[in-house]
């Protein structure tokens, strides 16, 4: 697996990148996809519905399953565990999360607590497959007080084949802008590719960034939001080609098939629930979407939801 320049990458996002949206993501452009966060702890517990998030269709690759968990033993079989059983492009270990459950298990952003520690679980991972093994940390746990250039040294020297850097603290969680400038002294200071994420939502953002900070990669999570065109339009912008806008049929249309592919895969209780957030993503820029949004989150069934957002684009037609 390798991370070529300029690739695009979807985020891991909980609750959000499952099959289906990966699958729509990656023919809009995105070159990598990457599962939401999986506990380590739910694999060797041999929890079905986290076995169930490790699985992917080969067709979306390449392809990174995400672990979480604070023990470096129980990483390394569960890293294991997942390359027997699907084989993805790559591994990554997410250091990153900053929500109180997984921190209360000594995951996520915790493990920027203990470099040792932390070495001590990126090794045990690499050394436990052959399948490249990936980082995702933040910038530090807490605002200006910055040990990202520590924490990718530390992972490269340990085997690690990518970083990718989320430049905000843990104590910050979402908010403020992310620290850019973080990301450019990662890649200064490491050989292996960096992987810049935080706050891209425009083609142009996207190319600001690669700009500003040399980075390999770049990895978007909340723009992709009813957005999953954007991976087009940065291509584009890449290859200095127009960035085609997208007007509201168009967004309708994709929403659209998003549900019936939802609809393919899950029960349509579960599709009609977890589709009607993208569903209000899409609706951005509809005549009334407050009025629409509304609607949308009071609907009780997949059908229902597809009724609501065909009535929407007969309107704008
Ligand atoms: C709803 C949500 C769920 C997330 N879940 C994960 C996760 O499972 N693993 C992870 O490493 N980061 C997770 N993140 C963080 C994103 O991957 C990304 O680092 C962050 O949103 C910043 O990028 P963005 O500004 O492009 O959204 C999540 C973020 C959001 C908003």
């Amino acid at each position: 697996m390798e991370f070529k320049k300029n690739s695009l990458l979807l985020a891991p996002m909980a609750g959000i990148t499952e099959p289906v949206f990966r699958g729509i993501c990656r023919e809009f452009g995105a070159d990598i996809v990457v599962s939401e966060m999986v506990s380590a702890e739910g694999i060797l517990y041999g929890s079905k519905a986290t076995i169930g998030l490790i699985m992917f269709d080969e067709v979306q690759r390449p392809t990174g399953i995400q672990l979480f968990g604070g023990n470096p033993e129980h990483l390394a079989r569960a890293a294991s565990f997942v390359e027997s059983k699907v084989s993805p492009d790559f591994i990554d270990l997410n250091a990153g999360c900053p929500v109180q459950k997984v921190v209360k298990k000594n995951g996520g952003s915790s493990l920027l607590r203990d470099i040792t520690h932390f070495g001590r679980i990126v090794r045990s991972m690499v050394d436990a497959v052959s399948t490249p093994v990936t980082v995702k940390i933040r910038s530090g746990l807490h605002k200006f007080q910055w040990i990202d250039v520590e924490f990718a040294l530390m992972a490269q020297d340990c085997g690690a084949a990518a970083i990718t850097l989320h430049p905000r603290s843990q104590s910050m969680m979402f908010s403020g802008h992310s620290f850019w400038e973080r990301i450019a002294e990662v890649k200064k200071a490491v050989s292996i590719p960096v992987i810049g994420n935080g706050d891209i939502c425009t083609a142009s953002d996207a190319l600001e960034m690669f700009d500003q900070t040399g980075c390999d990669c770049i990895m978007i999570g909340r723009g992709v939001y009813g957005n999953p065109w954007l991976f087009r339009q940065i291509k584009d912008a890449l290859s200095e080609r127009p960035v085609q806008e997208v007007d509201i049929r168009y967004r309708l249309t994709v929403a659209l098939d998003h549900l019936e592919r939802y609809r393919s895969v899950y029960k349509d209780s579960v599709a009609g629930r977890d589709m009607k957030k993208h569903a209000a993503w899409y609706c951005k820029g509809v005549p009334n979407a407050a009025v629409l949004r509304n609607t949308i989150f009071r609907c009780s069934s997949a059908e229902e939801l597809r009724s609501i957002l065909l009535q929407a684009l007969e309107s704008v037609t």
